[in-house]
């Protein structure tokens, strides 16, 4: 997949056209699934895909501020319940949403507080829990410019990234979110280069995150990537852990053709990187 292209165009869409997505289709997202790298191995997830009927039922219940998002197909993902399993859905989830985008599919997520309220209200019955909730289908075509937003400061290959003006977020720059060695000491770019990490933190701050907080700060600290979290206490823990995974899933996807076997860890590794009270470490890696 042509992750760094997709990344810079995908968005969350909330507006869908009334037509269906072809089931050719979501048999390549299936075949596409099945291989898939995971986050965490042996756990076992299952996907439910349901049809706009969904939107009837969880319309008072799911979704930022209860507000439920109207599409012609969601995604359900239940997961067995072990250590790290919402990040191992996030992670899958979120893949599935850029190769959908890759195949002209958009998606959204859409958040909720009570996972077996969910499950009730969409008559499912497992034992499995209730992980992610994403609506799918093609977007509707606003009139809307699009604009191109010149991003090639930060940009080894100079090239401009798509903005679509409707709906695009804004995002921070890479000297807000990635300090060297030590928590505040801002990164510079050229120095990010040499580590051959540059990639992963420019595309990395386009990922998706709760209502686009995008709670992530890294510090570098010579081979290794240290992942702090933003606390908020308008977030949940849920949506703290998604948020980790699909930065995780960034993060590798940009990396993984030129830094062979990235792999994160959960937990803090053994050093103090003094990170302020309102941040925690979430994981780690070497690079
Ligand atoms: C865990 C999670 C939950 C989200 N829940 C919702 C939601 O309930 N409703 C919604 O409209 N968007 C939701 N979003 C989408 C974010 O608001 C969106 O990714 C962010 O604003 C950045 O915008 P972009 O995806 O268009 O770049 C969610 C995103 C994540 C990662």
């Amino acid at each position: 997949m042509k992750y760094k292209e997709i990344i810079s165009e995908i968005k969350s869409v909330r507006d869908y056209r009334d037509e269906e997505v072809s089931q050719e289709l979501f048999d390549e997202l299936k075949q596409y699934y099945n291989k898939a790298k995971r986050l965490v191995n042996d756990i076992e997830i299952e996907v439910l895909r349901k049809n706009s009927e969904v939107y009837e039922q969880l319309k008072d219940s799911a979704g930022y501020n209860n507000k439920m998002i109207k599409a012609p197909h969601y995604l359900i993902f239940l997961s067995e319940e072990k250590e790290h399993y919402i990040e191992n859905v996030g992670y899958a989830a979120q893949d599935i949403m850029l190769k959908a985008w890759s195949l002209g599919i958009g998606s959204c997520w859409i958040t909720f507080e009570d996972g077996e309220k969910i499950k009730e209200k969409l008559q499912i019955k497992s034992d499995k829990k209730l992980v992610a909730l994403i609506a799918m289908g093609y977007e509707v075509e606003h009139k809307n410019k699009v604009l191109y937003e010149n991003v090639s400061e930060y940009n080894p290959s100079k090239a401009d990234v798509k903005v679509v003006e409707d709906n695009t977020s804004e995002r921070l720059g890479i000297r807000d979110i990635v300090f060297m060695k030590k928590w505040g000491e801002k990164a510079d770019p050229d120095e990010l280069v040499n580590y051959g990490l540059l990639e992963g933190f420019t595309y990395g701050r386009l990922a998706p995150s709760t209502k686009n907080r995008q709670p992530w700060r890294f510090i570098v600290d010579y081979g290794r990537v240290v992942l702090t979290l933003k606390k908020d206490s308008y977030v949940s823990e849920y949506e703290e852990k998604i948020d980790t995974a699909v930065i995780m899933l960034y993060f590798n996807a940009v990396l993984e053709s030129t830094l062979y076997g990235i792999e994160w860890k959960f937990g803090k590794p053994d050093k103090d990187y003094q990170v302020p009270d309102d941040y925690k470490i979430v994981g780690y890696c070497i690079v």
